[in-house]
């Protein structure tokens, strides 16, 4: 399988997915609208609705429910990213290619539209209660969304995060757990959902969890590394944005080296961790694989 190829044809439906749920900029309020659309439409590499889908794929979903779902997360996602960047957090002024949102519209608008993207990350998803399927496995999915975008997921790795930057008392056994938050579990929340609205059983639902934080763990090892080796034209965000903050990063505890092992580590572990399963998914152990030598 030609891995590249496969993930740009996947990637090109996932944007039409996404742009489809978007909202119109219409009114007095179409500001905001213009921001949250802006942000969405930069770009990215859409790899939390790709990761949804293929693990719905892979417990033999076939229909439509997981759309706006995957269109909620990547909302949610990119609201994380548009905060991120705030004056307030990590300061930064170029995202996905472009000038960040609170660059281009103000820091107001860079708030009120990551406040926006969240909110109506859930009116998209609560959208998939029109379509029919089992409304059950829709809450239940919507538990794990809302569960872990928050303070036990992204915002409470994020606080950490934004916490230790500032109190210098960083440990590695608070490092992991920054990692397993800010960045595992939307990551975990993106493939348990798949499961779940495919039907997938309590077990493989756990076993998927496991993988995805595996996974979300070395994807932010990977990010921390590419912001020291790479350059802001292959990332589409400036390099050396942890430096500049002052930050304590995987590669400052285990240097460049250490870091690319242990994604590797990760990552295999994760696959092998997806390879208990019965079903399977080729692509998707494909992009996992890939993922480890990502260069953006
Ligand atoms: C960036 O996520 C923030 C992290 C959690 C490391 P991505 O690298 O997935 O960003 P996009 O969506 O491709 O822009
Ligand atoms: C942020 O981590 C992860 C989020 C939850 C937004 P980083 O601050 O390292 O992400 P980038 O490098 O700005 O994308
Ligand atoms: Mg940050
Ligand atoms: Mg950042
Ligand atoms: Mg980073």
């Amino acid at each position: 399988m030609d891995i590249k190829a496969e993930i740009e044809k996947r990637t090109a439906e996932i944007e039409k997915v996404i742009n489809a749920y978007l909202p119109v900029e219409e009114n007095y309020q179409s500001r905001i609208m213009e921001a949250m659309n802006y942000s969405v439409q930069a770009g990215g590499k859409r790899l939390r609705p790709m990761l949804m889908q293929e693990t719905y794929r892979l417990f033999g979903g076939r229909g439509q429910v997981v759309e706006p779902f995957m269109a909620a997360i990547e909302m949610i996602h990119t609201y994380s990213l548009v905060h991120d960047d705030l004056p307030a957090m990590d300061n930064d002024e170029y995202r996905r290619g472009k000038k960040t949102t609170h660059a281009m519209f103000g820091e107001a608008m860079g708030i009120l539209a990551g406040d926006a993207l969240l909110n109506y990350a859930y009116e998209t998803a609560l959208r998939a209660f029109n379509m029919s399927v089992e409304h059950i496995r829709i809450a239940k999915a919507l538990q794990v969304l809302s569960h872990k975008a928050g303070i036990y997921g992204m915002v409470g790795g994020q606080t950490v995060d934004i916490l230790a930057e500032q109190d210098g008392d960083l440990t590695k056994e608070k490092l992991d757990f920054i990692y397993r938050l800010k960045t595992g579990a939307l990551i975990e929340a993106s493939m348990v959902i798949g499961a779940i609205l495919a039907g997938a059983t309590k077990n493989e639902q756990k076993l998927i969890e496991q993988a995805a934080s595996l996974v979300g763990i070395a994807f932010q090892i990977q990010d921390d590394i590419l912001d020291v080796t790479s350059t802001m034209e292959v990332l589409g965000k400036p390099i050396g944005s942890d430096e500049k903050n002052h930050k304590v990063t995987y590669v400052t505890f285990e240097g460049l080296e250490g870091s690319k092992e242990a994604v590797e580590r990760l990552s295999k572990e994760a696959v092998d961790c997806m390879e208990t399963l019965v079903v399977k998914n080729e692509f998707l152990t494909g992009l996992l694989q890939y993922l480890i030598y990502r260069d953006k």
